[in-house]
């Protein structure tokens, strides 16, 4: 029993959501506030709709591709799953690096994704629920 008290700690604690000022305050210590042309509130936006700000998140996409952590970064281009045909690993990680609470490098991962000709159009969830729109909610009370 007392084991499984341990174990559900140790899941509960690899498991990481985020609050969303929390967050923010995370994501502008790493310099995201305009970096290539895009906002705080944009990173904020995009991560909730992709994640709901879960360091954890998975989801299989059509194409035998995943999309991973709190960015949910893909890995037929970005990392390494070993389990994703011709694969590009951009990032040059381990997809699984992408899950832990040492969010560092998915957000240096999510730095390199923007680097791209595409910029933050990368993201699915940023155009249909972020671009053009009112942001300013996602920074609301955050102090920032
Ligand atoms: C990635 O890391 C996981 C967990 O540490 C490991 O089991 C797996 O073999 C690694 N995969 C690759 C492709 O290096």
């Amino acid at each position: 029993m007392r084991s499984l008290v341990f174990l559900l700690l140790v899941a509960l604690a690899s498991a990481k959501v985020y609050e969303r000022c929390e967050w923010a305050r995370v994501l502008k210590a790493h310099g995201m506030d305009g970096y290539y042309r895009t906002s705080l509130a944009d990173w904020v936006c995009l991560s909730k709709w992709e994640s709901s700000w879960t360091t954890t998140s998975t989801n299989l996409n059509t194409d035998g591709s995943t999309d991973y952590g709190i960015f949910q970064i893909n890995s037929r281009w970005w990392c390494e799953d070993g389990r994703t045909p011709h694969s590009k690993n951009a990032c040059n990680i381990n997809c699984s690096d992408l899950l832990t609470n040492d969010v560092g490098v998915a957000i240096t991962c999510a730095k390199r994704v923007v680097r791209d000709p595409n910029g933050i159009r990368a993201w699915v969830a940023w155009r249909s629920h972020c671009e053009n729109r009112d942001l300013s909610e996602y920074l609301a009370g955050c102090g920032l």
